[in-house]
């Protein structure tokens, strides 16, 4: 392979080991992806051919728009009727597309895939696809090629239930599906060769592995120890060249960066305000030092109107508990509140303790709203929000230093919880 490469220039197959191919798609001018990502420059659907001495094996396929180009790419290098074996990684349409008619012009094939990915292939393919043999694998199986092997690692919730990696032994390459992707469209194909993709590569991981770091460190324990010569993602750039440093910076990005800042066994309540008229900003102070009091526990005040949010998240991510105090203005929290709290999604709050505070002047709905996006992102609500009219009493500051002595007690297990119905619970 040399710096002359360019895959938008025809529709061949791309050798990039022995046996090994390329046969994806390029999708240079995407600018959403899934509704949410950011796509600068497109992205690559990217699916893979292995060739051995009984037969071929199809590891995932493309968007089904695509199809045309993946299946002349395909076509360049094999017959349908060598085709062995196909393995799904990753069930997602932009990787499932193509994957209807490949099994009509395959009919021979037999499926692979994790346990997890059955009800999703049913629904997937509608009976008048036909009816196909497929087997179910996990960590420890491998499907022969007759000279060669394809292993499997069980990496479930990268970024689905489904997920998994698949190990071609002799080559040392792992077709990883999403993890290790991005969204980086570049027809040179390989990382030694494309443009700076790092930001895409950050991104990526920011918005759909970020949620998931437990498990990716799970699957990291799997990945780490294999002899890595190259990493073929089903997004982005083939990384061949030091593949490892990939892998490195997944468990750098998947790692605390509180780790060893929050003392012990202290545990972490962050609380996050805005204020009109200093009435919110006085209860936060308040709950703030009633927080304090408890042993154990470590608190951290924020005025969102001095920061922006993004460098929260972080925080946030980190944080044991989050207190959220909102004025009500025309009925609702303020902007900056909402804009933290939609930002979320891209970290896992499930089972965090949340609770809600706010000075309001007629209605006061905005702590109630603030207690349904935290129930919606899974976190629990120990105690009914606090609400107080206009300027706190002192009788009234009183309460906010029990509502922050409670959640701090409820944290370091000192306060019993009341019997409340957590929806979050439910879900
Ligand atoms: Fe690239 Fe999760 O599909």
């Amino acid at each position: 392979m040399n710096a002359a490469i360019d895959v938008s220039r025809h529709r061949d197959a791309v050798e990039f080991a022995d046996g090994v191919y390329w046969i994806g798609a390029l999708d240079p001018t995407l600018r959403t992806f899934d509704i949410i990502l950011s796509t600068a420059n497109g992205t690559t659907y990217n699916a893979y051919l292995v060739k051995g001495s009984e037969g071929v094996a199809v590891i995932d396929t493309v968007k089904e728009n695509f199809s045309d180009e993946f299946f002349a790419r395909l076509e360049s290098e094999v017959d349908y009727a060598d085709i062995k074996v196909i393995v799904l990684n990753h069930l997602e349409p932009d990787h499932t597309g193509a994957l209807p008619e490949l099994m009509r012009r395959a009919p021979q094939a037999k499926l692979y895939i994790s346990q997890r990915a059955t009800s999703m292939l049913k629904a997937l393919l509608r009976p008048s696809a036909g009816v196909f043999e497929y087997t179910t694998v996990k960590t420890g199986n491998s499907v022969s090629l007759g000279d060669r092997r394809l292993r499997f690692l069980h990496t479930p919730f990268l970024h689905w239930p489904d997920t998994q990696c698949t190990y071609l032994e002799d080559e040392a390459v792992l077709f990883s599906g999403d993890v290790f992707g991005c969204h980086y469209c570049d027809k040179r194909l390989f990382n030694d060769l494309v443009g700076d993709f790092r930001f895409s590569f950050d991104y990526y991981y920011a918005h759909i592995m970020r949620p998931f770091k437990k498990h990716v460190m799970d699957a990291l324990k799997l990945i780490e120890p294999l002899k890595l010569k190259q990493i073929a993602p089903t997004h982005g750039p083939i990384l061949r060249e030091r593949p490892r440093r990939y892998v490195t910076h997944y468990r750098e990005l998947s790692t605390s960066s509180l780790s060893g800042e929050i003392g012990g066994d202290d545990q972490s309540m962050v609380i996050f305000y805005m204020s009109s008229y200093g009435n919110t900003a006085r209860m936060a102070e308040e709950i703030s030092a009633g927080a304090g009091d408890v042993e154990g526990v470590r608190v951290s005040l924020y005025d969102l109107e001095g920061g922006e949010t993004e460098p929260f998240v972080d925080l946030i991510e980190e944080a044991d508990a989050l207190l959220f105090g909102s004025p009500t203005i025309n009925g609702d929290a303020v902007k900056p509140v909402w804009d933290l709290l939609s930002s979320l999604a891209v970290v896992n709050l499930k089972g965090k303790l949340g609770g809600a505070f706010g000075s309001y002047g007629w209605s006061g709905e905005a702590v109630k709203m603030i207690e349904d996006r935290m129930r919606g992102l899974k976190m629990h609500i120990p105690r009914e929000g606090l609400r107080v009219k206009l300027i706190p009493t002192d009788e009234e500051l009183d309460d906010c230093r029990g509502f922050g002595r409670f959640i701090a007690e409820t944290l370091v297990g000192k306060s019993p919880q009341k019997a409340v119905i957590d929806f979050a619970d439910l879900a």
